[in-house]
């Protein structure tokens, strides 16, 4: 199966995203993933749906939106007028979750439901017939250059075998300190998307190592 390489943007400098985005374009990573977080629901801002917008001339890969937000519904209109590809937010918002799905889905983009680490994996079942992907945090969700929680694999192995027995379509994504090593543990348990964010931007080249991480998984 593909494994498909999803940079976060969060490992880049903000003040030079056009650039990042531009230099991801170039490369085999088939998404870019934005993190996009509100100081409320977790302890840390980055930006909102205007930056999204903004940047997306710049490149033609899939915009994986990971929404680390509170209160979704009320921006979700802008999230996907931004040109948002897929848009995922967390299942322990206080909030209607299937109407949220819905909404995302009547407009063409794709759905995803997160879970932090200390949310079980079952939780996100009633959702699974009505989504596109599952983001299974590998950290606590916040902040890049965070070290892989492996006790997440087991859920990982339990959600994935869920979904084959099931028939369903939906593409798990790992997010949260993937690297060569790591990354391996989660395709082993079966996920099929992993992002990468200080892995890739400490690096010299971010174009040479997004490939290389994508070559490793697809070869
Ligand atoms: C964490 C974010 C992640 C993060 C990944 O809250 O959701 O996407 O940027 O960064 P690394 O790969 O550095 O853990
Ligand atoms: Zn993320």
């Amino acid at each position: 199966m593909k494994t498909i390489i999803s940079p976060s943007i969060l490992g880049g400098s903000f003040s030079n995203m056009e650039s990042t985005v531009k230099e991801l374009d170039c490369s085999h990573a088939d998404y870019i993933h934005f993190d996009v977080m509100d100081g409320d629901f977790v302890p840390n801002l980055t930006f909102g749906p205007q930056f999204i917008s903004n940047i997306r001339k710049y490149s033609n890969k899939v915009f994986d939106v990971h929404l680390m937000i509170n209160r979704v519904e009320k921006f979700l209109d802008e999230y996907i007028k931004s040109g948002s590809d897929i848009i995922t937010f967390h299942l322990e918002i206080d909030e209607n979750i299937n109407n949220l799905i819905e909404k995302v889905r009547e407009h063409g983009v794709k759905c995803g439901l997160a879970i932090k680490p200390k949310t079980p994996w079952e939780k996100i079942e009633p959702y699974l017939k009505s989504i596109d992907q599952v983001i299974i945090m590998t950290v606590e969700p916040g902040f890049g250059g965070q070290s892989f929680m492996n006790d997440q694999i087991n859920k990982i192995e339990n959600m994935s075998s869920y979904i084959k027995s099931h028939g369903l379509n939906v593409d798990i994504e790992i997010d949260g300190g993937i690297n060569y090593e790591t990354g391996k543990l989660c395709t082993d348990a079966g996920a099929n998307i992993l992002v990468a964010g200080s892995f890739l931007f400490k690096q010299e080249n971010l174009i040479e190592a997004t490939n290389q991480l994508y070559d490793f998984f697809n070869s």
